[in-house]
């Protein structure tokens, strides 16, 4: 029989540094990581796409049942309109559902026989894997997570205003912390950390340690 998966859940709000510490992770201790927001942009990609409305809430649950490998790997999942759009069809609990089961066998059986997963998003400590032996909610100043998205658009080569960054971050912020299904926040369990005055290496080391005292190799 195959031994247990070790789960660590990595929540917390846009641009906090999730991704990046959720990679770094899975390579030191040799973890499957999903990107569950990589599942809401690819659901708000296809509607996008397809010139949908993402308020359509039917519309929105049936292109979250029809998601496929393709949209997990669309070009533009990680652009702005993109990230607002999942926001919006986040908060549709039809569209939650749809992409439950999938969150919860990659934890239970992550890909390539991987010992773990590290899950990253919004409700893995709270809703999707409430069981799972490490949680850390990771979250830095909306100003720092502005400045770190503004940053990450312009290696991309995309003029922005930061302004308007400023203003989306907190507008997302605002969704995603009141919507009545799996808002965003803070499992009483899970470890806070502020990476507001971290960079990313300092950040790492401090969810390493956290997990090390859990997990033996
Ligand atoms: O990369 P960033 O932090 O900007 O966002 P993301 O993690 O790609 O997530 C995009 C959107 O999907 C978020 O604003 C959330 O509304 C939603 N989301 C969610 O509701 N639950 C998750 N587990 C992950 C993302």
């Amino acid at each position: 029989m195959s031994q247990k998966s070790f789960v660590v859940a990595l929540d917390g709000p846009a641009a906090a540094g999730k991704g990046t510490i959720g990679r770094l992770i899975a390579q030191e201790f040799g973890f499957a990581h999903l990107d569950t927001g990589g599942l809401y942009r690819a659901v708000a990609a296809r509607m996008l796409a397809g010139d949908l409305d993402p308020n359509d809430a039917k519309v929105a649950e049936a292109e979250a049942k029809a998601l496929d490998a393709g949209d997990l790997a669309r070009a533009n999942l990680r652009d702005e309109d993109v990230g607002r759009a999942a926001s919006v069809v986040a908060a549709i609990p039809g569209v939650r559902a749809a992409l439950l089961a999938y969150q919860r066998s990659f934890a239970a059986r992550p890909p390539a026989d991987a010992r773990g997963a590290v899950l990253d998003g919004r409700d893995i400590g709270t809703v999707v894997c409430p069981d799972a032996p490490v949680k850390i909610f990771v979250t830095a100043s909306a100003e720092e997570r502005a400045r770190r998205r503004v940053a990450e658009l312009k290696a991309k080569g995309e003029e922005v205003d930061a302004a308007t960054i400023l203003a989306d971050i907190k507008a997302r912020d605002e969704r995603d912390t009141q919507r009545a299904d799996a808002p965003l926040k803070k499992a009483a369990d899970a470890h806070l950390l502020d990476t507001t005055e971290l960079a990313i290496p300092a950040a790492f080391a401090k969810a390493k340690a956290i997990i090390a005292q859990r997990f033996k190799t």
